[in-house]
């Protein structure tokens, strides 16, 4: 199932640009952005990178690391999305060495997000990989964080206070849970619901000839989060451009750098079809869950049907 926005407001701005990224950053003025957000190359010899010594391959990072902190605005958050780097079958995972650079450079670690997927590759000298992290940084303490924008349905709603004042009321969120630190890939399964995002793969709807692009519910979760209707984000590794696609649906304005041009066309094309209400987008995976009868854990406190303060979901 898939969804099409056919409006885009007339507010929103977002600018492709096909450069170098060091290059194009310099350009900007300090504190611009509210987010960071991106998957920078890996350093595994995909089609648009030169595999090169981990050293020297964080040594080019961190430059373009200083000036991504110095655009970021004071209350500004950054997410860098990774997985490991790979030599000789030793695995380097990536988030361990880029937490020391953005450490040495301030940045304040909020949450290393586990990335988790059922597919992929299967490995025979080791454990098949299943995760990619998130590691979220805020610039200060005073950071943008809107968590009931992202809220997802409790599993049991009508769970109670079985002590204290509260007794007999409902203990969870009538908006929903928080969504842990743990994005799943399994889609609906309630046992292990968490944030339910698929890896972007041949059968999803939004794939495109892009090796490894985002799925563009992950960039939704952070921009809803971590952001404000016209705050400006940024990803200086843009790929097919799904952290533009991400924010300007949500109101937010974006730029995307980019230095491959065969990619900055496929985003061109991909906006295009946004906004003619043609691209087509994974849901983002707020199902109401839907308790069994029998179960009176699972049934949703009269008082929040009549206060009407249920989930903010939708069925999709
Ligand atoms: C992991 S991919 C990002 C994919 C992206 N998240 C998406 O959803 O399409 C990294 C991208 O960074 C680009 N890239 C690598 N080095 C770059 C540089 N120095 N300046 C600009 N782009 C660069 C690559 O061409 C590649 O498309």
């Amino acid at each position: 199932m898939s969804r099409f926005f056919s409006e885009l407001s007339d507010s929103v701005t977002y600018e492709i640009r096909n450069s170098e990224s060091l290059a194009t950053l310099k350009t900007f003025e300090n504190g611009r952005f509210d987010l960071v957000l991106s998957s920078p190359p890996y350093n595994v010899g995909k089609e648009y990178e030169t595999k090169t010594s981990i050293e020297s391959y964080l040594e080019s990072q961190e430059a373009i690391i200083e000036e991504l902190i110095r655009t970021l605005s004071e209350r500004g958050n950054l997410c860098w999305q990774v997985g490991n780097y790979v030599d000789r079958g030793e695995i380097f995972p990536l988030d361990i060495f880029y937490y020391q650079l953005f450490k040495k450079h301030g940045m304040k670690l909020r949450n290393r997000v586990i990335w988790h997927f059922g597919h992929g590759l299967h490995a025979s000298n080791r454990f098949s990989g299943r995760y990619e992290t998130l590691l979220w940084f805020s610039k200060s303490d005073n950071y943008i964080f809107n968590l009931d924008d992202v809220r997802i349905p409790a599993k049991y709603p009508g769970k109670l206070h079985f002590k204290g004042p509260n007794r007999g009321k409902p203990s969870g969120n009538p908006l929903g849970k928080n969504p842990s630190d743990v994005w799943e890939i399994v889609a609906r399964d309630w046992e292990t619901a968490m944030w339910n995002i698929p890896n972007v793969k041949s059968n999803h709807p939004e794939k495109t000839p892009h090796p490894c692009q985002f799925p563009i519910e992950l960039v939704e979760r952070c921009v809803l989060a971590l952001t404000n209707k016209g705050s400006w984000v940024l990803d200086p590794f843009a790929g097919v451009c799904s952290t533009v696609i991400g924010a300007i649906i949500h109101e937010r304005n974006a730029i995307g750098i980019e230095r491959e041009s065969d990619y900055c066309s496929i985003a061109e094309g991909r906006i295009r079809d946004l906004r003619e209400g043609k691209l087509k987008i994974r849901p983002i995976t707020k199902t109401i869950h839907v308790p069994s009868a029998n179960d009176k854990i699972a049934r949703i406190p009269q008082e929040w049907v009549n206060s009407k303060a249920l989930f903010k979901v939708s069925d999709q």
